[in-house]
């Protein structure tokens, strides 16, 4: 069985969860594009673990993490990750498999994206700093250093020299401090002989669990809404978010009974720069922050906070083929008096679809609400979908028909046993 997990809004959906959650007998947990600008958080009672590059699946006790190629590795990041996992007792022992065409963020990566954004003044993007897009533009101009390179340590060190110089040009035209390349070659050497045990030929490791219908759980990072193609350019993120990009991050080709899973949250967040057509900033904003704790997972900021916007979840259905889906953190909603769903857009008095906009369009246009009347119960003991509130149960049930894909979990607390399954098998 595959599962393909998928962020559908403006990420923090709550896609760590889901795939703790459907990962539980997996065999292999994937990240297969993005970096450690992904915050993922897995709940098991009292403790929190907040995953970047480590697939969130490798809680499980056989599940094997793998991160493929489109993933770029902060190593110093990587190698903390590891270390959170071995004290809080996960060894990685033969659990863990790294693509040595990985592309590494470099120390002037973010020193990059870091003289970028503060260059940028008001027009910042907001993003996570942590050398995401600087690192996918040297991929694609040939100016990435991968983990094969340091694996092949004497080319690592020529490499590493030659872009940390042009580099630190460009930083100085920044008047920003340059990476000082002897320390961080030292640096490196470290970080090799703590990762190298780790190297594998993911590709073949994937390929042969494919074909032997192994149970995989493929890791989807940020979500539709920032993804390189398809967001509001340039409020995007370095990578395709996208179904596709599993075949170029991970070298699989899905098969056609692949579960899509698309994660949607009951109502949407943003961290960063760029257009939220539903945007709310009243009291009933601040309410959904503090009690959905709507904080970066990644960078601790306050998230910006929407009504559910069904327009651009549409267009996250059709793009990536979702089957199912898993929507989530629906108890934060309890309490409202009235809840609002975009449900369509309106531009210079015509209807216009997300796919038309770019972010001019999504900045200006009005969304068409349909309201709902709220609850009041707490529902995160709820395990039942007819014991929930009749009023929440018209909200999903709306969900549900407008995307024309079925609900298959409604997450109700972020613990790992906080669920409603398949509700329609049980009404
Ligand atoms: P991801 O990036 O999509 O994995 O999401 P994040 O982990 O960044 O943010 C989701 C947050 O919501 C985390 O703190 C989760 O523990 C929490 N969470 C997930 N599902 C639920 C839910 O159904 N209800 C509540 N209250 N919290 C949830
Ligand atoms: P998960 O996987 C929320 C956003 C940043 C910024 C934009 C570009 O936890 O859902 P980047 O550092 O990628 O160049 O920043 O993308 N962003 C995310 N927002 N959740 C994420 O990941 C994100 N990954 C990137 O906030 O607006
Ligand atoms: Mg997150």
């Amino acid at each position: 069985m595959i599962n393909l997990i998928i962020g559908t809004q403006w990420g923090d959906e709550g896609k760590g969860k889901i795939v703790d959650l459907l990962g539980e007998t997996a065999d292999y947990a994937v990240r297969f594009h993005g970096g450690n600008n992904a915050g993922h958080t897995v709940v098991i009672g009292e403790k929190k673990f907040p995953f970047h590059l480590i697939p969130s699946g490798i809680l499980r006790p056989k599940t094997v993490g793998v991160i493929t190629n489109g993933v770029i590795i902060d190593l110093e990041v990587l190698l903390k990750e590891i270390e959170f996992l071995k004290e809080n007792g996960f060894s990685l022992k033969n659990k863990l498999l790294i693509s040595s065409r990985c592309h590494l963020i470099m120390p002037y990566h973010k020193a990059l994206d870091e003289a970028y954004e503060n260059a940028r003044g008001k027009n910042k993007l907001g993003t996570t700093r942590r050398g995401i897009g600087p690192t996918y533009a040297d991929k694609v101009s040939y100016n990435g250093i991968r983990v094969y390179e340091l694996v092949n340590w004497s080319a690592f060190e020529e490499k590493f020299s030659f872009q940390a110089k042009i580099k630190n040009k460009i930083l100085k035209l920044f008047g920003v401090e340059p990476i000082n390349i002897k320390k961080s070659l030292n640096e490196f050497k470290k970080y090799r002989e703590k990762i190298l045990p780790y190297v594998a030929d993911t590709f073949k490791v994937l390929q042969e669990a494919v074909k032997s219908k192994k149970n995989i759980i493929f890791e989807g990072a940020h979500g539709v809404m920032l993804d390189n193609d398809f967001s509001p350019y340039p409020f995007a993120t370095g990578s395709n978010v996208v179904t596709g990009a599993v075949n170029t991050g991970a070298g699989v080709i899905l098969p056609k009974d692949t579960n899509v899973w698309g994660v949607i949250k009951a109502y949407l967040s943003r961290v960063g720069g760029g257009p939220l057509p539903t945007e709310i900033n009243d009291k009933i904003a601040s309410l959904i922050r503090e009690k959905g704790w709507e904080y970066g997972t990644t960078t601790g900021r306050p998230r910006r906070i929407g009504w559910l916007d069904l327009e651009a979840v549409k267009f996250s259905v059709k793009v990536c083929g979702i089957n199912k889906i898993a929507l989530t953190k629906i108890d934060v909603l309890s309490g409202l008096e009235k809840l609002k769903v975009c449900v369509g857009y309106q531009y210079q008095g015509k209807k216009i679809d997300y796919s038309e906009c770019g972010y001019l369009e999504l900045t200006e246009l009005e969304p068409v609400y349909k309201e709902f009347s709220g609850w009041s119960e707490d529902i995160s003991k709820i395990r039942d979908f007819s014991h929930l509130p009749k009023n929440c149960q018209n909200y999903i049930n709306f969900i549900e028909k407008f995307l024309e894909v079925p609900i298959e979990i409604i997450s109700v607390g972020p613990d790992r046993n906080q669920n409603i399954y398949k509700f329609k098998d049980r009404t």
